[in-house]
């Protein structure tokens, strides 16, 4: 399993005083020196957190970016001349302290079928943050999605309750059936130290997505400490 670092909430720490500390390409390069797979960044519609600079200053370091985004044409532009490593497409509320849950691609799967095209023929990898659902796995695979990331979010929360293992199943499950359709299957949102080793038990899954617990911890140890700590649980 690979490690997606989300480095969303150093911008939301910097632009709580409309400054530039704590320095996000500082921290995106203290993170690429460990062995991770990629930066994950959101670039919101309201530009929250990451800003459209962030994401060249932090390219510009030679990063691996994975690019949260949703299905909006201005954003697919802005993917289009980022050219990012991949591109989750997520759901977007603007009242949302985050991400809420996963994406309805059943809902509008021929309108996300046309709006992926021009990233995939772009070289672009696509991935749609879904939650464990049989009917939002097979429409991600019918619009030719390349990953599907899988929200464990409800996993996360049941495990702070200490009863996981329906939440578990249903990822177990919803990850068998996008792997027999081909696609390939990450995970994020919610997970930290005390949850992440449950990931395992999830045949196959290639990448997951962490950022608040990694941030968070970082106030205690440092950056580079608290991604080292995620990638041994994850290895
Ligand atoms: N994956 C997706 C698609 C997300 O939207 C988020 C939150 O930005 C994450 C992963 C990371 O979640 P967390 O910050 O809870 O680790």
């Amino acid at each position: 399993m690979k490690l997606g670092v989300n480095i969303d909430h150093i911008a939301t720490l910097r632009n709580a005083r409309g400054g530039f500390e704590p320095n996000l390409v500082e921290a995106a390069k203290v993170a690429l020196k460990l062995d991770i797979l990629a930066l994950t960044m959101h670039l919101r519609e309201d530009r929250r957190h990451i800003k459209d600079d962030d994401l060249y200053n932090v390219k510009k370091l030679g990063a691996k970016i994975n690019l949260e985004m949703a299905a909006t044409s201005e954003i697919q532009q802005i993917a289009l001349d980022l050219m990012p490593y991949s591109v989750c497409i997520v759901p977007e509320r603007r009242q949302e302290v985050t991400t809420e849950g996963g994406l309805d691609v059943f809902g509008q799967k021929e309108y996300l079928k046309e709006f992926i095209k021009p990233l995939k023929q772009a070289g672009i990898l696509v991935s749609m943050f879904i939650d464990a659902d049989e009917k939002q796995v097979e429409a991600s695979s019918y619009i030719g999605a390349d990953y599907i990331e899988l929200h464990t979010g409800c996993f996360a929360n049941a495990f702070e309750n200490g009863d996981y293992v329906k939440e578990l199943e249903k990822l177990k499950k919803a990850a068998k059936l996008a792997q027999s359709l081909g696609l390939k299957v990450n995970a994020g949102h919610g997970l930290n130290y005390e949850n992440v080793h449950l990931m395992k038990e999830i045949q196959g899954l290639c990448e997951l997505n962490i950022g608040h617990s990694i941030i968070s911890k970082s106030i205690f140890t440092g950056l580079e400490s608290a991604i080292d700590m995620m990638l041994k649980l994850i290895k």
